[in-house]
């Protein structure tokens, strides 16, 4: 949203299409837009007796499929039209959204923004689901709405249209647009981010959000903001003698280009953007139930803070794909992880490792029952890879909880346990609904995120930022790296200095040290993986077995050739192969095998004779100079990868997989950033 700025609708248009090309990841099923018709001043109202003013019907464009198609046919649209590119606004408020389907198939009447009907008096866009959606929908059928989606969305623009046009009915001709929405709010159960836009309150924008992420950003034009003192001033916010721009959304990667100063919207905070001032309001459901027909809610005063990522981070560089640039950056993005917390100690002082975040709460982890970790797909992988190191330097306990499996069964969580969240995007709905669960159970919560400023790392007690970088391809690669060293490194820290830890303390912060270089290493296996994708591009199926260290390997490979080869694939804990998938086996499904050096080195072995006798088309993960050793035939196939400390294993084993199934995805011809039906944040239950 633009104040006191003389932009035209081609520049309007751009930043809005750009934001979702940013944001494009979380959904792309569909996506829609709405800006202003013309830049003339609001006409007086007719419709009601309300003395406000409106302006023309904001334009709504609504397409099925991806952001291209939406900006391909707004375009064209609007050469048929008159609407002129050149028109100037020296102000303007536009929305859009990109979709992932919960309620309502991908189609333009169930895109955002949804409306409150003809006229868009209101229109919405929504990042969460409404789950009372049907009650409100029949009560507003009863009061002569017709609905046109089957979205869940729909009630909410048309619920504000209901409450504007009651409260103009009633007389009240000052009711502002956040009451309405503070309103509407009272009324909805689930999660959301909402974005509204009115003609009834021309240049005006409303945000709220309770349980879905959102963030503001400012851009001050007169640059004032850019003196440190001005963002931090609390009352900065509300002034509105600035040129600026305001922007919106669900995360900073649609933010970024334009500003790093940001201010992270809170749950039941509603964000009021008018006359190019910010004035943040706290909705308190109990004041709304109980107060009269509009809660009135306190204002807050928020400081700015400053976003630490560039926008290189977010750009493709030199690479076709984001998964395939996020997979060849680990040597770096695993150094960014370990910078500054690993210690080399002199020649007399063992190596340590800091973790700052956890500082405070190491010994309250160490007298824990339990550790449980709690996660979701690849995050959840990476807490199974670094279980077995936890075990052995911790001596605590360690379990494993699917976030949504745990809130199912609503398992046990005790007050002397730590729970430590696993999620890169930190808002992963399973994974913080497991943390509200944990929190009212008392556990001491830990979360090990990638995205400073999200629920989850703000809502545990403490917890460490795997500072990979910015993850945009769907399937997560660099991040599951990270995740895997930060545990290791957790359990460096919760291990101690104990004597009988010393040997595989040391062994395993050298190995930490040196993993970059081994990552570089396994990297050049990329044409090997290549030629390997070949080979299996019209399978059917394809098994991964491991074990020990290497049982989350053999899960997170499968996950990444699943996810975006769409082929089926299956992580396979090799020491269950007798009981139910050597059944499988037979000389048409290919079968990969990791048979790295460690201590199930020998059982891994048997297993590859075992389905080598009933023909399984074998494909060997080992150990540089292993192959003839582990290979059983001439059939079978091996990747040699570098060899490191056992613990640290699967970091270097999961790269020719995730390769494998980058090659195999691009040439089975499939979007490789954006796989079928999936989204990088899952916002939703
Ligand atoms: C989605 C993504 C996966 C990710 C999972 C957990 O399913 O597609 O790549 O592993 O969510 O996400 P989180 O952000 O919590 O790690």
């Amino acid at each position: 949203l633009n104040y006191n700025v003389n932009k035209e609708r081609r520049y309007i248009l751009q930043v809005l299409f750009n934001g979702l090309r940013r944001l494009e990841y979380r959904g792309y099923d569909s996506a829609g837009i709405a800006i202003d018709s013309n830049s003339s001043d609001p006409i007086p109202s007719s419709s009601s007796s309300n003395s406000s003013t409106v302006s023309q019907p904001p334009l709504v464009f609504r397409r099925e499929g991806n952001i291209e198609s939406l900006v391909k046919s707004v375009y064209q649209d609007v050469a048929e039209t008159d609407l002129n590119l050149d028109e100037s606004f020296s102000v303007h408020a536009g929305i859009a959204h990109t979709r992932w389907a919960t309620h309502g198939e991908p189609a333009p009447r169930n895109s955002h923004p949804q409306s409150s009907g003809d006229g868009n008096d209101f229109l919405v866009v929504h990042n969460g689901v409404i789950t009372n959606y049907e009650v409100l929908k029949e009560t507003l059928v009863r009061h002569g709405f017709t609905f046109e989606s089957e979205t869940d969305t729909e009630v909410i623009p048309k619920l504000a249209k209901f409450v504007f046009d009651k409260a103009n009915e009633e007389g009240d001709q000052t009711v502002t647009f956040s009451q309405v929405v503070l309103e509407v709010m009272r009324h909805l159960e689930g999660a959301y981010a909402l974005i509204f836009k009115s003609r009834h309150y021309p240049n005006e924008l409303i945000a709220c959000k309770r349980g879905s992420p959102l963030l503001l950003g400012v851009k001050d034009l007169t640059e004032n903001i850019n003196n440190a003192s001005a963002f931090h001033d609390e009352k900065f916010l509300s002034k509105n003698d600035h040129p600026k721009e305001l922007f919106l959304s669900s995360d900073a990667n649609a933010v970024v280009e334009h500003t790093k100063k940001v201010l992270v919207i809170e749950d039941g905070e509603v964000v009021h953007l008018k006359d190019g001032g910010v004035t943040i309001l706290k909705f308190d459901s109990d004041k709304g139930k109980h107060g009269g027909s509009f809660s009135r809610p306190a204002s807050v005063q928020r400081a700015l803070s400053v976003l630490e990522m560039e926008v290189e981070q977010i750009n493709k560089g030199k690479y076709e794909h984001y998964m395939q640039k996020e997979i060849h950056e680990q040597p770096e993005s695993l150094t960014t992880t370990m910078r500054g917390r690993l210690i080399r100690g002199g020649s007399h002082k063992a190596k340590t490792v800091l973790l700052g975040g956890l500082k405070d709460h190491l010994k309250t982890i160490r007298r824990s029952r339990r550790i449980v970790f709690i996660g979701c797909g690849t995050s959840y992988n990476a807490a199974l890879a670094a279980r077995p190191i936890l075990e052995e330097l911790s001596g605590v306990p360690v379990t494993m909880e699917v976030a949504s499996d745990l809130l199912d069964r609503q398992g046990p969580i005790y007050r002397e346990d730590t729970a430590v969240f696993v999620s890169q995007s930190g808002e992963t709905a399973d994974t913080l609904l497991a943390l509200e669960y944990a929190l009212e159970n008392g556990a001491l919560c830990v979360g090990i995120t990638n995205t400073v400023g999200s629920a989850i790392a703000r809502h545990t007690h403490c917890g460490v930022h795997i500072n990979a970088g910015a993850e945009i391809g769907v399937a997560s690669t660099k991040a599951y790296t990270s995740q895997i060293v930060v545990m290791a490194m957790l359990a460096l820290a919760i291990g101690g200095d104990t004597i009988s830890n010393e040997a595989k303390r040391e062994a395993t912060i050298d190995g930490l040290i040196d993993l970059p270089n081994k990552v570089r290493e396994v990297l050049q296996l990329d044409q090997e993986m290549k030629d390997l994708a070949k080979l299996l591009i019209a399978e059917q199926s394809l098994l991964v077995f491991g074990r020990g260290y290497n049982y989350a390997t053999a899960l997170e490979g499968a996950l990444k050739v699943k996810e975006v080869a769409l082929m089926h694939s299956e992580g396979i804990l090799a020491g269950e192969m007798k009981h139910g998938p050597l059944a499988l086996v037979d000389e048409n499904l290919p079968i990969v095998v990791i048979a790295t050096r460690d201590a199930c080195f020998s059982k891994q072995q048997s297993v590859i004779q075992q389905l080598h006798a009933r023909k399984g088309r074998l494909i060997v993960m080992c150990s540089k100079g292993d192959a003839a050793a582990v290979c059983p035939g001439e059939s079978c196939r091996a990747i040699e990868v570098p060899q490191v400390e056992d613990c640290l294993q699967p970091v270097v084993n999961i790269i020719p997989l995730q390769l494998l199934a980058y090659h195999l995805t691009v040439l089975r011809g499939f979007n490789v950033d954006q796989p079928r039906n999936l989204a990088k944040s899952v916002t939703t239950q």
